[in-house]
């Protein structure tokens, strides 16, 4: 633990539970910890990005920014994964449907997620890599959702993206592969859990769709963000 605070977390040993919840906007880690969660307490504000340690239903949980892309998930993640002992992170964020039969406000729950980044080529491999969902994760998440019975979801590919605004219209050739969404952290998290030997999955409401040009108003994004959080939360 000699490599606690790290640049960019100042929280103490301990001060994260088992499992973080990773929304991209650190507004939205408070709102979850000032709305969701009893008893929060804040333990890291550095840069702005705020995370939390409260308790929902008698389960010790923490919330806590990714911020946007890769790179930033990149960071926040490994250093929890690495140097906080932190086994689980669940990213819970929006992302942009590529399929037409998944409809805004649904979520996307990935079990592997493609990538343009290059983030990867660290590893050195002699070929790409897969970066794919805790399996144990992604069957409680499921499992849930059918529970709670009326939520639609889909299971499948992300495509995490480095860019936002593309000269490029790549997001046809990800649509005829089958991807699911677009969004720009999955990838990230999940080579990183993978070469750290830590769980993650990633939950996302679909906030707009590149297939009809849809966007939800706001009160379709709270209904959204609500099972989202119900599933992130339960199985936590
Ligand atoms: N692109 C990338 N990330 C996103 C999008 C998108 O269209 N929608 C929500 N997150």
């Amino acid at each position: 633990m000699s490599n606690i605070p790290t640049p960019h977390i100042t929280a103490k040993e301990g001060d994260f539970a088992r499992t973080v919840l990773m929304p991209g906007d650190p507004l939205r880690a408070k709102y979850i910890a000032e709305n969701f969660l009893t008893d929060a307490v804040l333990v890291n504000n550095v840069r702005g990005v705020n995370g939390y340690t409260g308790m929902y239903n008698g389960k010790r949980v923490s919330v806590m920014a990714s911020g946007m892309g890769m790179p930033s998930m990149g960071i926040y993640s490994y250093e929890l994964f690495k140097f906080y002992d932190v086994d689980n992170i669940i990213r819970i964020g929006t992302a942009g449907s590529l399929q037409p039969d998944l409809k805004i406000r649904d979520l996307a729950i990935a079990m592997g997620a493609c990538t343009d980044s290059n983030y990867a080529a660290q590893y050195e491999l002699p070929g790409t890599f897969a970066p794919i969902a805790s399996f144990d994760l992604l069957r409680k998440a499921v499992d849930q959702a059918e529970k709670m019975g009326n939520v639609g979801y889909k299971v499948g590919n992300v495509a995490s993206s480095d860019v936002f605004y593309s000269e490029r219209p790549t997001m046809e050739a990800w649509q005829k592969m089958g991807v699911l969404a677009v969004e720009m952290e999955t990838a990230a998290l999940y080579m990183n859990a993978a070469r750290t030997g830590k769980n993650a999955l990633t939950i996302c409401t679909i906030s707009d769709s590149l297939v009809t040009g849809e966007v939800t108003t706001s009160e379709e994004r709270q209904t959204s963000f609500a099972d989202m959080m119900k599933v992130a939360l339960e199985i936590a």
